[in-house]
């Protein structure tokens, strides 16, 4: 049957709201909930013998393999290498005996990373993918099939892909963590707890809507707009920045926290917005200071943190949206929601066609 928008204005804001939905479903055909333990599909190799992953994707399933790299390093001490499909397949790329690559794409069928997926075979690597179609190129071809159960995603601009690809990913890391004997039994179960807290935790950051579309003219008029994130919530401002760029033609740049000094702070002025994704935490700190040099500067910040970040740094803010408090685990699922939307109703406020983009496909099956 055909999808149908039902009450939503855009396939995009319908896939943004369903995400409690898929993602639980996604989560779901992972971790066992009595056990409290990560459950993943056979497969004809060790996990446990993996020496290196090398993870390739497009685009926003890209950023999904940017968040899985600092998941993968930081719980289960695997090193991890990450490429663009389309520099990866043309690099000669050091393909060493143990390794896995690890491919993300909703379609499954993208040219680039399909050929760079079709190359680590013909080099002796282990072929794991997350796609969301089952019956795909990448599903068909794959070792190991980590399937997101996001369903048919219409609106160009991908965002409820995005949030399943994270909840296969963060379950990968817990496991690989395991076998890898760098997690425990009690913390693998504290990790499934916390995942299972996603769709809650996405239903908080739904609740947001009308906070960030009355936001949105605030935004709309500008020519440039800068996204900021440190350590995971660094792809999620890259993420936030292509969103935007994507269906409300503002060019956005998406920057770590700390990286901003080196460059972007020349752009500064009260014309430019500032995204500040923080949720607090260890580094919170650093990222204030890092605040406060863009509105030394006459900078505009929108901070998108939780309920203490924002009683320690909201005041000056142009806006604050406030985020339920999560386990670190479960921050970029939950932090990706308020930069959908906010990128949505910019382009709402627009006018712009958020279905369908201009210039841009849906699945990029030609290179
Ligand atoms: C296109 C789409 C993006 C998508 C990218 C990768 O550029 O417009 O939304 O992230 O392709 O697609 P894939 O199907 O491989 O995830």
């Amino acid at each position: 049957a055909a999808v149908e928008k039902g009450r939503f204005r855009h396939f995009m804001q319908k896939e943004i709201f369903e995400q409690p939905t898929v993602v639980a479903q996604t989560l779901g055909s992972y971790l066992r909930r009595v056990e409290q333990q990560v459950a993943l599909p056979q497969m004809d190799f060790a996990l446990a013998d993996v020496r290196r992953i090398t993870i390739v994707a497009c685009g926003t399933s890209f950023y999904a393999g940017m968040v899985a790299k600092y998941w993968f390093e930081q719980f289960a001490r695997v090193p991890v290498d990450l490429d663009v499909a389309s520099e990866f397949r043309y690099r000669n790329p050091v393909l060493e005996p143990g390794g896995l690559a690890l491919f993300i794409s909703q379609s499954g069928e993208t040219a680039d990373t399909l050929a760079a997926l079709r190359h680590s075979k013909a080099h002796g690597q282990k072929i794991a993918v997350v796609v969301n179609v089952p019956t795909s190129s990448m599903a068909r071809e794959a070792d190991l099939l980590l399937s997101t159960h996001a369903g048919p995603e219409i609106g160009v601009a991908s965002t409820k892909a995005f949030t399943c690809q994270l909840a296969v990913l963060a379950a990968v890391a817990a496991h690989l963590a395991v076998v890898k004997g760098k997690m425990t039994r009690e913390e693998e179960q504290d990790a499934v707890r916390h995942l299972l807290e996603a769709p809650a935790a996405l239903n908080a950051a739904l609740a947001h809507d009308a906070d960030i579309a009355a936001m949105a003219p605030l935004i709309a008029p500008a020519r440039d707009v800068l996204y900021l994130g440190r350590g995971p919530d660094y792809p999620l401002a890259l993420e936030g920045a292509l969103k935007l760029k994507e269906i409300s033609y503002i060019h956005a740049e998406g920057y770590a926290s700390g990286e901003m000094k080196h460059g972007p702070i020349a752009l500064i002025d009260e014309a430019v917005p500032v995204i500040v994704l923080a949720p607090s935490g260890p580094l919170f700190e650093k990222t204030v200071s890092n605040m406060q040099e863009v509105r030394a500067r006459g900078g505009k910040v929108v901070l998108i943190s939780d309920a203490a970040g924002i009683a320690e740094a909201g005041e000056g803010c142009l806006a604050t949206i406030e985020m339920p408090t999560v386990h670190p685990l479960i921050a970029p699922l939950v932090y990706a929601v308020p930069v959908q939307l906010l990128a949505y109703h910019v382009a709402v406020a627009k006018g712009t066609d958020v279905d369908q983009p201009r210039n841009l496909a849906k699945s990029v099956t030609v290179e």
